[in-house]
């Protein structure tokens, strides 16, 4: 009897731990399963709890997926300042399922009217303080039109009903986020906010994950778009209090600026990678080098045989990466302004053509990545940086998905607030000069070269995956150029290797990005993984402090979908 009470008792304790475990395994995010949803009732993901809620919140009142996702980007905004939010810009891709058709929406930041090619070089020479910091920095805001233009035009329920959860966030509350605390310590160790600026109430060391949060400028900013769609931020009080702190910092944005800015519908570019349409929005957004990415691996030996993390898998995936980026720093930029050949590079012909130079078992000559007409020239690889930046992905009950990617740039933008909105230092995203890295330790040519009106180039890149004629999975990310390798590993993750929407978030990556010359290896990824890459000529090398970007996936299947957010920045998603 004693006995048996005893094993029972070892029994309750071992649940108890094995519960625990699971518990915490869990929290961390390691093998969580994906939220699942019935696919009738739809779902969202998005890298913050409070956003993803307003999301469910508002697909529950009968929105769909386009009323949901305004509903996740404006929340965003509120929950997670230093990432986007009205004072910055994005892209979205809408799938309809009905006439299945995706259309790409392009709310990307402009140089204000003033600006010129050299803005930015100091005797002759770039300084980066100028684009990333300050009035200069900042461009004209999109995230307030685009999101306006996407309830106008997608929604059912209208933009009051989606700004609602955003607006009571701001009056009466969000919580803080750790990954918010984290911004904020990040951004304190090498910026004090000059005083009198409201962001010092941000950038603050009360500040602390947990702390509930009012924001009452932003509500007012956020309740006068909502009644008056663009018109209450591109024009009046909102407009002009903008204007005079960005000149007061020392930039150029203007009244006619503000209210001169327009989203606009693009046709969406469409590539192919294992009997999938891969739907992404054209430049200056990132989806050209993704396809272009993609392209070249289907036109290689097939990687499943290889298998997932393995580093035959990795070199393929790292060599394609090189080359969609080589061109990438070559060729693209805001296609109003430069001839960018956009048509050629997601050409699956072309990719056949880099394919056919890439070596299963050794890295080539950086100057013979892409279409090689120019020299390569070393570049440092990038100091540590803040992450901005927020991707989203939200599926309705008709099958509708949106995909979007929303950003201020660095963790708080330019660190300049008016009207309770910090304002964005996209200018950064533009080549100060040929060559010379950003921030991100990208390069670029005249194609990305500063003009007024000019949008600068993302790699930002909101993208739905279908099958005969059906949304299969929907991804993006955040982390500057690991958007593009995130987003692709993401892809690879559930089209060749069967990944749930959670195993293919969370599965370690790589990123390259031919300039600088290095592997940047996530160290979850084995030693002898990394030997094998070491002996194909990769540079490995940890991911920059700060750096490496935060996925979110959806993984839609007949019945059911499957959302999940990468744990990284604190995100979980939410079904109603
Ligand atoms: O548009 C871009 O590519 C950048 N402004 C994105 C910035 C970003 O993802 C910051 N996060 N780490």
């Amino acid at each position: 009897m004693q006995t048996a009470r005893l094993s029972l008792r070892r029994l309750i304790l071992a649940a108890a731990i094995v519960t625990a475990l699971v518990i915490s395994y869990a929290a961390t995010g390691a093998f969580s399963p994906p939220l699942r949803s019935p696919r009738a009732r739809g779902i969202v993901a998005t890298d913050n709890a409070e956003a993803s809620r307003a999301a469910a919140e508002v697909l529950k009142k009968g929105g769909n997926a386009a009323d949901a996702a305004v509903a996740a980007a404006l929340a965003l905004g509120v929950a997670s300042p230093a990432g986007s939010g009205l004072g910055g810009g994005g892209f979205a891709l809408v799938w309809d399922a009905k006439s299945k058709t995706a259309r790409a929406l392009d709310f990307r930041e402009s140089a204000p009217k003033a600006a010129t090619r050299d803005i930015f070089l100091v005797d002759g020479k770039a300084d980066p303080q100028k684009s990333r910091v300050g009035g200069l920095a900042v461009a004209v805001p999109g995230e307030p039109a685009g999101l306006v233009e996407l309830s106008r035009k997608h929604g059912k329920l209208g933009l009051a009903a989606s700004a609602q959860p955003a607006i009571r966030l701001a009056r009466e509350g969000s919580t803080t986020s750790w990954y918010t605390e984290q911004a904020v310590k990040s951004v304190m160790k090498r910026f004090t906010p000059p005083a009198g600026d409201p962001i010092a109430a941000l950038i603050a060391p009360s500040t602390i994950a947990g702390a509930r949060v009012k924001q009452l400028e932003l509500a007012k900013t956020l309740e006068l778009l909502a009644k008056n769609g663009s018109d209450g931020f591109y024009k009046g009080t909102v407009a002009r209090a903008l204007v005079d702190a960005v000149k007061q910092r020392g930039g150029l944005l203007t009244e006619d600026d503000l209210l001169s800015y327009k989203p606009l519908w693009k046709d969406p570019l469409e590539g192919s990678y294992r009997g999938h349409r891969i739907w992404v929005v054209p430049p200056p957004a990132g989806g050209a080098t993704l396809v272009e990415t993609l392209q070249i691996l289907e036109a290689r030996p097939p990687l499943r045989p290889l298998g997932a993390g393995s580093s035959a898998t990795l070199h393929s995936i790292a060599e394609a990466l090189k080359h969609a980026f080589a061109d990438r720093a070559r060729h693209l930029g805001d296609p109003a302004f430069y001839d960018v050949p956009t048509t050629k590079l997601v050409d699956p012909a072309y990719a056949k053509e880099l394919a056919a130079r890439i070596s299963d078992d050794k890295v080539a000559k950086p100057e013979s990545y892409g279409s090689s007409t120019h020299g390569a020239k070393a570049v440092p690889v990038e100091p540590p940086r803040d992450k901005g930046t927020s991707h989203l992905c939200v599926s309705d009950g008709d099958g509708n998905v949106v995909a979007l990617t929303t950003t201020v740039n660095l963790s708080f933008g330019a660190k300049l607030m008016a009207a309770g909105v910090s304002l964005n230092n996209e200018m950064d995203d533009f080549a100060a000069q040929p060559g010379v890295p950003n921030a991100f330790g990208l390069v670029g040519a005249a194609a990305n070269a500063v003009a007024a009106g000019k949008r600068p180039l993302s790699s930002m890149t909101p993208t739905v995956v279908t099958k005969d004629g059906i949304a299969r999975i929907c991804a993006g990310g955040s982390g500057g150029p690991f958007i593009v390798s995130e987003t692709a590993q993401v892809i690879i993750n559930v089209v060749d290797f069967g990944m749930d929407a959670n195993a293919a978030v969370m599965s370690p990556r790589i990123h390259a990005q031919w300039m600088p010359d290095v592997l940047f290896a996530e160290e979850e990824i084995a030693e002898d993984v990394r030997e094998g890459l070491r002996k194909r000529g990769h540079k490995v090398v940890p991911p920059p402090e700060g750096a490496g970007g935060a996925a979110q996936a959806l993984v839609l299947r007949d019945e059911t979908v499957e959302a999940a957010s990468n744990p990284r920045k604190g995100g979980a998603p939410a079904a109603p």
